[in-house]
């Protein structure tokens, strides 16, 4: 009780006190110590007769505050120990136990696969850009070099959509492939062109390797003096970066309407390189279609084919990211099922 010759120090010497309570007793001793008719309080009190004439109003009214101050904080300490003693249903509570931390997610795998792609191709030039996923027939066929009534357009097990019927640019289609986007971006007359097409396409198609909603990916090159050698530059280029340096790619012939030629690309399966495994069965596992820009589909797009030549490739994502994933995926329906034991594997 020396000490306190000043009356700031009863206050902190209270909150002290407070701070280290554990319990309602600790809080009623602390009251009577401050509070009480022998406490620090009632000293002060008592002592008002030793403080000069001149300075004892002033003593007075900060003796008051100092008394209201120390209620007030007492009944704060005590309200909360009251609380906690009244929910009965935390007495077990272990106050030390860390919280459970909420689930954090991530970006789905297709996404995160987009996202590798894009970042792959920038370093050449390539600019992403998407197109509508539901297009006119003409942009998805005709000015692909395949018109109307022409067979090779049942190869896409399109969709169509119960819409009008546009004059010149036919029905309205899930567009199929990202091949719609080729004319698009050709008809924007901004040349060279060194397109990254990525979206959703559509096909009446379901089994292990393929599904009604998937991604494409499609590469578009168009400038003077462009050959198969940068395609396939390309293709390796991409093989390595995205696979891994040891994978190598290869060139099937293939047709498709609207390259000449066609090829499709294998890339060297990552489990058994090229020998022939259990997955790959030959050795090599196919990733898509490329080939060099059709004069007609050049034609379509305004371009003279005469002066610019170009390539094009258009492969799946998800096929994309399963033959990175190696074994672990051998069905492409998991990709969509939203099942967390497989997704939290990536
Ligand atoms: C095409 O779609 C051509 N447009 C590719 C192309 C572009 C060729 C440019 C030449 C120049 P294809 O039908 O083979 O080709 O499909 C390409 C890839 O898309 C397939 O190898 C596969 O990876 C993916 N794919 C196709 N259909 C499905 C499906 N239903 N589910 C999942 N992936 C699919």
């Amino acid at each position: 009780m020396d000490n306190f010759n000043d009356l700031e120090n009863v206050k902190s010497y209270l909150l002290e006190r407070l701070r280290g309570a554990s319990s309602l007793d600790d809080i009623s001793k602390i009251k009577i110590e401050f509070l009480g008719k022998k406490g620090f309080l009632g000293k002060l009190t008592s002592d008002i007769g030793k403080i000069p004439l001149e300075q004892r109003k002033n003593y007075g009214i900060r003796l008051n505050s100092l008394k209201e101050e120390i209620e007030a904080q007492i009944k704060v300490y005590e309200q909360n120990f009251k609380g906690d003693v009244d929910k009965s249903e935390y007495t077990d509570l272990y106050k030390s136990l860390p919280g459970r931390k909420p689930p954090v997610g991530h970006l789905n795998i297709i996404t995160q696969a987009i996202e590798e792609i894009v970042e792959v191709f920038a370093p050449l030039g390539f600019n992403r850009v998407r197109y509508p996923e539901v297009d006119r027939e003409y942009f998805v066929f005709d000015a692909l070099n395949m018109p109307e009534n022409h067979p090779a357009r049942d190869e896409w097990e399109t969709f169509f959509v119960d819409y009008p019927e546009d004059e010149k640019l036919g029905k309205l289609v899930i567009t199929p492939h990202t091949s719609s986007g080729q004319v698009r971006e050709m008809l924007k007359g901004n040349l060279p062109i060194r397109m990254l097409n990525i979206s959703r396409c559509g096909r009446r198609q379901i089994d292990i390797s393929h599904v009604p909603s998937f991604y494409q990916f499609e590469g578009l090159v168009v400038d003077e003096n462009v050959s198969t050698a940068n395609l396939i530059g390309v293709l390796d280029y991409f093989a390595k970066k995205f696979f891994g340096p040891d994978r190598k790619t290869r060139l099937r012939p293939y047709h498709f309407r609207f390259t000449e030629p066609s090829f499709e690309v294998d890339i060297d399966c990552g489990v058994c390189h090229g020998k022939g495994c259990k997955l790959c069965k030959e050795g090599w596992l196919e990733l898509g279609g490329s080939g060099m820009v059709h004069p007609n589909v050049l034609r379509a797009g305004g371009i003279d084919p005469e002066k610019y030549t170009g390539f094009a490739f258009g492969w799946g994502v998800e096929r994309a990211f399963m033959m990175k994933s190696g074994t672990k995926i051998d069905d492409i329906r998991y990709l969509f099922s939203n099942d967390l034991r497989f997704l939290e594997q990536f």
